[in-house]
């Protein structure tokens, strides 16, 4: 059951699609205390209360104990001292005496004080009177999450190919270089699906244009690439340079389609490109126009686009840094600089970019409403992807295309995926990476995954080899790193075959993969479950927080502690262990339930399946294309009957509901004699079963 409670008149963040009548009554659970120009919802917590959701941000998966806020916010050295990251989800789910979600749909500044400043409340700052409240009450923790998934709609579907492996790096910056990791990949057998292209393919860092002095023929090499297998993704960045003759910042400009600052002038701040303006992704007409410009790369061949630095990320803004020199001239003037005048000077400097001041200097116009950014500032990179995602269904209104991006608010999951953003090459990111994909898949967003080998800082061979024995489970598994690091692509490190092996066993697991995806974007389902929605009554499960079920089958207990040779883990049931050093060279074996200490090498990934269950393989192909989904193995642990239902299509069109594309496969052990039935004649099957 869902109740809504409407508070002053909220904005519509389109967040939600069903209509819920609200109603007038006080809510349950919470004291509700109204100031001046916020709310504080007060929740007591027993003891033993667990809090879980809050999509992507910092810290457990359980979130108690510590305090969060929901604000955009471009963050690349976050640590566990932050509270906001680059996403705002504003989804908490109580578990204990009482248990029901809350999901708070205002597009400013929320905050969750979890048993932060008193251990025994839950505190949420809600920094507006004008909002939404819903309370969802299911039977369990697991409907809760269903019903909040239904209410929000259907998540993004990307094409098959997109759960290939992909490969970005910040500074390929021609032809030639994007040529060297194609070559860099196929010449080493490493499997690879796409190629990302930072802001260096642009002109001077222009949306939608392509420097042809890099690119001499920008077609024709997607093109070849794509008869390689190989999909060209460009980036796109929220801010649109200022320059005349551009026909973006033009054709803003004569139209009203940027966002305004107080005398109601096109508001100026700068990212990469220097100067710029922001497209006002809130305003209908101005949304349609920026989603039409993605034509211009899709005329080229393109069919995959990554959304960038749209929470907006400010560099400066012309009127902040005056401000900051007026502060500094003053301090300059001192004779003697003390030390808190010194540590002011640092203050300052750092203080220039995406600056709370600067978000409160441009608007927004919806409709005839003219609203202040910070009010709605949680909405921006949604409607930047939603400009995306809406055009992309004029313009090629029967085939996916890739679309993810940094920034996000609940909602936004219809249109697109997300990356996590900018995180590091430390070992503590990969572990922050496995917590965060559950709350995220509550949140509705499934096509998601991290900066694998992490973007900032210098890598290490077995940092990236561990993050991919965990990315090859994560929907999106993409290697980016920033410019100036230390080079991080399969082929760079000593081990090539390691990472050949890895990586092509996501290869062999994309029939899993790819089924279980599409089974939790139809059925509003989690992709990842934590141990304790798929074990509710196993007290231990609450506990686990770094092992994750993947899909129905699986479950995953990734390393993610440089130079540990294995780890603990703890089996909720007996499971059958699938250690693997390549598609082909495996060990099992049948483990008891309760704890384990695991031997698993920097060259074996492991993966534990479910008693009962199978998991379809397929022989692994250097590209998703090439796989014949035809062939399939069924590796598995049966004890008398496992029934897999299987996703297949054509990985590209729209046509998910259709009964065609799933077939049933069942496996029966009886007398000792296994024997397997397919609802597909056509699908030729071989088992591994024990
Ligand atoms: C931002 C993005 C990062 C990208 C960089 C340059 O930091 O998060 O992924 O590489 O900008 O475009």
């Amino acid at each position: 059951m869902i109740k809504r409670y409407t508070y002053g008149s909220p904005f519509q963040t389109e967040a939600v699609i069903e209509q819920i009548q609200a109603i007038k009554e006080k809510p349950s659970y919470f004291k509700v205390n109204k100031e001046e120009d916020s709310y504080t919802l007060v929740y007591k917590m027993d003891k033993n209360d667990g809090l879980f959701g809050l999509g992507e941000n910092i810290r457990g998966i359980n979130k108690r104990g510590y305090i969060y806020k929901s604000n955009c916010s471009d963050d690349p050295s976050h640590d566990e001292g932050k509270s906001s990251l680059y996403g705002a989800h504003n989804f908490l789910i109580v578990k204990g005496s009482h248990t029901f979600g809350i999901f708070i749909d205002m597009p400013s500044s929320v905050t969750f004080d979890c048993g932060y400043t008193q251990k025994d409340q839950l505190v949420i700052t809600v920094s507006s009177i004008d909002f939404d409240l819903y309370i969802i009450e299911e039977e369990s923790f697991n409907e809760t999450i269903k019903r909040f998934r239904k209410l929000i709609g259907r998540s993004y579907i990307p094409p098959k190919w997109a759960f290939g492996y992909q490969q970005s790096r910040w500074g390929y910056r021609n032809e030639e270089d994007v040529q060297k990791v194609v070559d860099g990949y196929r010449n080493n057998h490493i499997p690879l699906d796409a190629v990302y292209m930072d802001i260096d393919f642009m002109e001077r860092f222009k949306n939608f244009t392509v420097d042809s002095a890099a690119f001499k023929d920008f077609k024709q090499v997607v093109s070849d690439l794509k008869d390689k297998g190989i999909r060209l993704v460009p980036i796109v960045d929220a801010g649109v340079k200022i320059e005349e003759g551009y026909d973006v910042y033009e054709e803003g400009v004569a139209h009203n389609y940027f966002c305004k600052d107080e005398q109601g002038e096109d508001f100026v701040a700068a990212v990469w490109p220097g100067k710029v303006h922001f497209p006002d992704f809130l305003n209908k007409e101005a949304r349609e126009w920026f989603g039409k410009k993605y034509k211009v790369l899709l005329d080229q061949g393109i069919e995959g686009f990554w959304n960038d630095m749209n929470e907006p990320a400010i560099f400066y803004t012309p009127e902040g840094l005056q401000e900051a020199f007026q502060k500094l001239d003053h301090i300059r003037q001192c004779d003697n600089i003390g030390i808190y005048e010194f540590f002011g000077i640092k203050d300052i400097m750092n203080g220039i970019s995406n600056s709370a001041s600067d978000y409160e200097r441009f608007y927004h116009q919806v409709g005839d409403q003219r609203i202040r950014h910070d009010k709605v500032h949680n909405l921006f990179g949604y409607n930047m992807t939603r400009a995306a995602g809406e055009a992309f269904d004029v313009l090629e209104p029967n085939k996916r295309i890739l679309l993810f991006s940094r920034a996000s608010y609940i909602g936004m999951h219809r249109y697109g995926g997300i990356w996590t953003g900018d995180n590091t090459s430390w070992w503590s990111h990969l572990l922050m990476n496995i917590k965060m994909m559950p709350s995220l898949n509550m949140c509705g967003i499934l096509y998601t995954g991290a900066d694998i080998g992490g973007f900032g800082g210098n890598s290490t061979e077995d940092l990236v080899l561990r993050w991919l024995q965990f990315g090859c489970f994560t929907p999106l598994m993409r290697n980016h790193s920033a410019l100036g690091t230390r080079e991080q692509e399969a082929y760079q490190f000593q081990d090539i075959g390691s990472f050949r092996n890895i990586i092509g066993i996501r290869y062999g697991m994309i029939p899993y993969l790819y089924s279980e995806y599409m089974k939790a974007a139809l059925r509003d389902e989690m992709y990842f479950k934590t141990l304790m929605m798929a074990y509710p009554e196993d007290a231990f499960a609450e506990n686990v927080e770094d092992q994750l079920m993947v899909g129905e089958s699986i479950m995953i207990a990734p390393v993610y502690e440089q130079n540990a040779r294995g780890r603990y883990v703890y089996l909720p049931e007996d499971m059958l262990m699938v250690k693997l050093r390549s598609l082909t060279d495996r060990e099992y074996k049948i483990m008891d339930k309760g704890h384990h200490y695991v031997d698993i090498a920097l060259e074996e990934m492991v993966f534990f399946i479910k008693p009962n269950h199978v998991v379809p393989l397929s022989k692994g192909a250097e590209y998703v294309d090439g796989l014949d989904e035809m062939d399939l193995e069924l590796c598995g642990y049966v004890k008398d009957k496992a029934t897999y239902e299987l996703y297949q299509d054509d990985g590209f069109s729209k046509y998910y509901d259709s009964p065609n594309n799933w077939s049933t496969l069942q496996v029966i052990k009886e007398d000792n004699q296994i024997q397997s039935i397919s609802s597909k004649d056509a699908l030729k099957i071989s088992l591994n079963i024990y």
